[in-house]
């Protein structure tokens, strides 16, 4: 056994011109034991890099998801994964067995053929989107034009959340995303979030609509409380993620137009890019050993997913994209009791939109060079701020 204890992995995590993860991971893989580090926070954390030690850390009971142990890490200065108390219902910080009932409940929600059920409505919001884009000119930003309007609108009819307060809760889950933002602006947006949110629910016990707030409400195994939180988790996970994973991924396809429509693809763009490489904190509830390093209880831990998804000896030249390798024993979406909810969900809408946009807009390319692209190196998750796209004019 080792304790270890580095020097800290240089935060924000990506560097510019570098689509995959810092340069350091391959360093953190090859140490004996895991490595100490800071997050922005200022707060202590094991760091843990290899792949399969990750889906241990993502496993063991001894490890929890839940804020309220002492010694739960947080990325940013302020803020943090919101407790029961703060945020009811906010179920990914919840533990087994009391994190069994909420993933119950929604699991039908999001299987595989409830999500191909949703592929014709999922269809039209891409196509109208598209119309919107021809209709305006020639030149776009693909970020906000799309991959973001995108997924913000298949969530919203999903929940039942009117199209017209889009871009209230896109601007509140923005801050609550961003490392810079301070407290009093994280907590304005959590409120802010949950009495939209408990708005809409009372008006969903009046006027139940064909939407899942109002089976939720129905259904009654969630409380009324709780609601409040279950639906700010899945409006903010279900569109800044899936939005950045599109738009890195239109760059991609762009250099590479032989994978467009190939499903291997999608696979691959989740792996490579692991947009939610700063997502999934963990705390040790009592002493346990991982990777040959004794992490005590009441010591934070993060399992980075970017670095598990770059891990050589899981795949094979892991920084290159390469859509004919099995990808599929990534991590981008976590593993075990709380691995990726919407996963199923965010395959469609990525395949959808790729096929879509390529086919439709035969001759787009960027508008600017690839290095001058602005990335996100401020935020938990990775991604692009703007995506500046032109194409021929005679389009359509
Ligand atoms: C590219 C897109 C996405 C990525 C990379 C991603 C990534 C992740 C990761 C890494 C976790 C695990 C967190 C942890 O272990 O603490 C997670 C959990 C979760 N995700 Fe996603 N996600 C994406 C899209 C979505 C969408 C579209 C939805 C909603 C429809 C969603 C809903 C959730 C929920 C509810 C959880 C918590 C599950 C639980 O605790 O049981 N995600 N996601």
């Amino acid at each position: 056994m080792t304790t270890t204890d580095r020097c800290p992995v240089a935060f924000p995590l990506r560097r510019p011109g570098r689509p995959f993860p810092p340069v350091e991971y391959a360093d953190f893989r090859r140490t004996e034991g895991l490595v100490k580090s800071t997050l922005p926070s200022g707060v202590p954390v094991w760091l843990v890099t290899r792949h399969e030690d990750v889906r241990t850390v993502l496993t063991d009971p001894r490890i929890s998801s839940n804020p309220s142990h002492p010694g739960f890490p947080r990325a940013a200065k302020t803020g943090g994964v919101p407790s029961q108390d703060q945020v009811p219902g906010w179920f990914v910080a919840l533990d087994p067995p009391e994190h069994g009932r909420f993933r119950k409940t929604l699991i039908p929600e999001f299987t595989v053929r409830k999500v191909r059920e949703m592929r014709p409505a999922i269809q039209q919001i891409v196509d109208a989107r598209i119309d919107a884009l021809l209709a305006a000119g020639n030149t776009a930003d693909l970020i906000a034009d799309f991959a973001l309007s995108v997924p913000s609108l298949v969530i919203s009819d999903l929940l039942g959340v009117p199209h017209v307060d889009r871009d209230f809760f896109e601007a509140k889950t923005r801050v609550l995303v961003t490392l810079t933002s301070t407290d009093a602006e994280r907590e304005s947006a959590t409120k802010a979030l949950m009495r939209y949110l408990n708005r809409l629910i009372t008006i969903k016990q009046r006027r139940p609509g064909d939407d899942l707030i109002s089976r939720l409400l129905a259904d009654g195994t969630i409380s009324r409380q709780e609601l409040t939180g279950v639906s700010m988790l899945l409006l903010i996970a279900g569109h800044e993620t899936t939005a950045n994973n599109i738009g890195l991924g239109v760059v991609t396809l762009l250099s590479n137009p032989r994978w467009i429509g190939d499903e291997r693809a999608v696979e691959e763009l989740l792996r490579y890019y692991s947009v939610a490489d700063l997502v999934a904190f963990r705390v040790a509830v009592e002493d346990v050993e991982i990777g040959g390093q004794l992490i005590a209880a009441g010591e934070g831990i993060v399992p980075l997913v970017a670095a598990a998804n770059h891990d050589g000896t899981v795949f094979d030249r892991p920084d290159e994209f390469d859509p004919e390798r099995s990808a599929r024993s990534h991590v981008a979406f976590g593993y075990g009791v709380h691995q990726c909810l919407g996963q199923n969900l965010v395959r469609v809408e990525m395949d959808i939109a790729y096929r879509t946009l390529f086919s439709r807009i035969p001759t787009l390319e960027l508008a600017v060079p690839v290095e001058e692209l602005s990335l996100k190196y401020d935020g938990v998750l990775f991604g692009l701020h703007e995506l500046p796209v032109r194409w021929s004019s005679t389009e359509e």
